[in-house]
């Protein structure tokens, strides 16, 4: 049993909302609704109130401070979001980030799973800029509940039909039942550089900028599970609803890994972590009059060959990163090997565009059993989300 928010805009097919509604029921979940002000005009909230029990949600501006308060806390406990039909202009507002009523504030402010199943005139589904908005959805991380071909409600042929009742309710149980196996797992989830200081003001680092470890760590708690991320200096906002810790060596994160290691199920080292020190970081800053210091690198701890060789290894599972500029699907597989991971995902950080830095990458994962998937370019939320399928295959294997 799950508390479903289902989200109705204002498209014709709004009458197979019900259908939904008690199709969900049927499963035992709970569904509270929240519609536009124009679906309103369509379908009287009270129908939907009948059907579910609870008062139907539409206008944020006309509520009350109390219920608002009860609203935010609608959005920590709603476990999905399934927005059915959603309108070529809901998508649009969704895809933009624009929150001028109740559920497309809402959907600002859920971190849970969201699927948005479309319904609209064949022309507007198929226009540019309603597939154009669809794609930043996914790149957002949404899924999408593809409408079909069939009769429309302007008595057109056409695509644009909201998705079948009983495809919707599938997607639905299988994004709830993926979630509903992270609860009560803890993962350990690394990201962005480290800085190994030289003086109070030079550091030896790197480019990583956090992304690809802030990502999966909110596609994780998505998914449900309770998150630590430790995290190098990054100019990124905290995921919601994960733990952050922030470090700035490698043996502050070693530190912090190793202080949470017990607990975890998972560990995800997505972290650039320094391969290499000053031996000695100076106390005071070296001045320019002083020469050209000559800097003695040692080399940093390497956390995953630490956790590798930890009594409670074999109860974790293990993921690791490679970065790689050649030949790397090889190279990975021999870090994997190394570093005794369960999994571990590549990138080559050679290619313009993808890995350090970008918005987008394009991954190997490896798995020991030999098989390698490939994700091709994608946004890093689309990857994470991707990572979190096959660890989940993995995990299930694995039990
Ligand atoms: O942060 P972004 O800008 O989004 O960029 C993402 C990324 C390119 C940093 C990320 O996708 C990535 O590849 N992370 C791993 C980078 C790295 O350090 O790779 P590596 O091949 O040098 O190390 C292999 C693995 O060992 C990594 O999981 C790393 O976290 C781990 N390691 C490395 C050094 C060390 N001292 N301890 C470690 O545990």
């Amino acid at each position: 049993m799950a508390r479903i928010v289902l989200g109705v805009s204002s498209s014709i097919a709004i009458y197979k909302a019900c259908e939904i509604i008690r199709q969900l029921q049927k499963k035992n979940h709970s569904v509270q609704v929240i519609m536009t002000q124009k679906a309103s005009q369509f379908i009287s909230p009270l129908l939907f109130q009948a059907l579910t029990g609870n008062p139907v949600l539409i206008n944020l501006f006309e509520t009350k401070e109390t219920e608002k308060i009860e609203h935010i806390e609608l959005a920590r406990k709603t476990e999905l979001l399934l927005i059915a039909p959603a309108t070529a202009n809901f998508i649009a507002k969704m895809a933009s980030g624009i929150a001028d009523d109740f559920l497309s504030t809402f959907y600002l402010a859920v971190n849970c799973p969201v699927i948005v199943a479309p319904a609209m005139n064949e022309a507007m589904y198929l226009h540019p800029r309603t597939q154009a908005n669809l794609q930043e959805l996914r790149r957002q991380g949404v899924i999408i509940c593809e409408p079909e071909r069939g009769l429309l409600a302007c008595g057109d042929e056409g695509w644009g039909r909201l998705a079948e009742v009983e495809k919707i309710i599938a997607l639905a149980e299988s994004l709830l039942t993926s979630s509903f196996k992270w609860r009560n797992k803890k993962i350990i989830i690394t990201a962005g550089p480290t800085r190994e200081p030289i003086d109070p003001v030079r550091f030896i680092s790197n480019r990583s900028s956090g992304k690809m470890g802030y990502e999966l760590a909110r596609e994780a708690s998505r998914r449900g599970a309770e998150v630590i991320l430790i995290s190098g200096p990054v100019n990124l906002p905290s995921p919601y609803g994960v733990k952050v810790i922030r470090i700035e060596t490698a043996a502050e994160m070693k530190k912090e890994v190793e202080k949470y290691f017990d607990e975890a199920d998972v560990v995800i080292m997505a972290a650039a972590v320094a391969d290499f020190r000053p031996a000695e970081a100076m106390t005071s800053k070296w001045k320019k009059n002083q020469g050209i210091p000559e800097i003695k690198l040692v080399a940093t701890e390497d956390i995953l060959d630490f956790l590798a060789t930890h009594p409670l290894r074999k109860k974790k599972i293990l993921v690791g990163f490679a970065a790689e500029t050649q030949e790397l699907e090889d190279a990975a597989r021999e870090k994997m090997e190394k570093k005794g991971l369960d999994l571990i995902v590549a990138n080559d950080v050679s290619i313009p565009g993808i890995g350090f830095e970008a918005d987008l990458n394009d991954v190997l994962i490896l798995d020991r059993q030999g098989q390698v998937i490939r994700s091709g370019v994608k946004s890093k939320r689309e990857i994470s989300q991707l990572i979190f399928d096959v660890l989940e295959a993995y995990l299930e294997k694995a039990t």
